[in-house]
């Protein structure tokens, strides 16, 4: 499948999240957020829209990366550099700017197992990888730098800046939108500079 978006073609597959509104509200959040040249790693890039409408728009350096190799396949097709990996665990050195449009829904009991529902839930309350992805990009972010993450109304907004304040980020929110039956909203969390 084929997808026009911003000065880029996208393509992807069937085993690979089909870019949507949490996917493009994202990426304008990250084109209003990047300043110049700086280095930008995505998190879950899946179809790798983000990162090419980042590279085709911005002259930013961006790597992706994905835990499924169908994503890291069609991130690599779309024209952008990618690694197949666990959140952080694969890559080294720091970033101005970590971008996530994480699995963020919770888990039902008799969900099918497969690589779209490695593309949306999260554990039993849709926070199981936000919470370990929060705490593996502070080590990965230069001081001030900071990460733009996708949450939902169904994954408890105020829950997850409530951890990413205990880990002494600095919150913030790039917007909100209401889909369907959800509320959506793009967060922000700066590193404190040390003192
Ligand atoms: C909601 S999709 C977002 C895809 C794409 N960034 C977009 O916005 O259209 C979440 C992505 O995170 C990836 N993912 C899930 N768990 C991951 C993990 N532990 N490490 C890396 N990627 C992961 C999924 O494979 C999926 O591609």
């Amino acid at each position: 499948m084929n997808l026009h978006y911003k000065n880029t073609v996208i393509k992807y597959t069937d085993s690979v999240y089909e870019p949507s509104e949490d996917s493009f509200l994202l990426a304008e959040a990250a084109l209003s957020e990047i300043k110049g040249s700086e280095r930008i790693l995505e998190v879950g890039c899946g179809s790798g829209i983000i990162s090419a409408v980042i590279k085709a728009n911005t002259t930013a350096k961006i790597t992706g990366i994905d835990i499924n190799p169908h994503a890291a396949a069609c991130t690599k097709e779309n024209g952008v550099e990618v690694i197949r990996g666990d959140l952080l665990s694969c890559v080294k050195g720091k970033f101005d700017i970590i971008i996530f449009n994480p699995p963020y829904l919770p888990r039902h009991e008799g969900t099918k197992k497969d690589w779209i529902d490695v593309a949306l839930t999260g554990g039993h309350d849709g926070r199981e990888i936000i919470f370990r992805f929060l705490e593996d990009a502070l080590p990965h972010l230069v001081e001030n730098g900071r990460i733009l993450m996708v949450v939902s109304s169904l994954t408890g907004i105020e829950e997850v800046k409530s951890k990413m304040k205990s880990l002494n980020y600095i919150v913030g929110e790039k917007g909100q939108e209401r889909f369907m039956f959800e509320q959506l909203a793009v967060l922000s969390g700066t590193k404190r500079a040390s003192v």
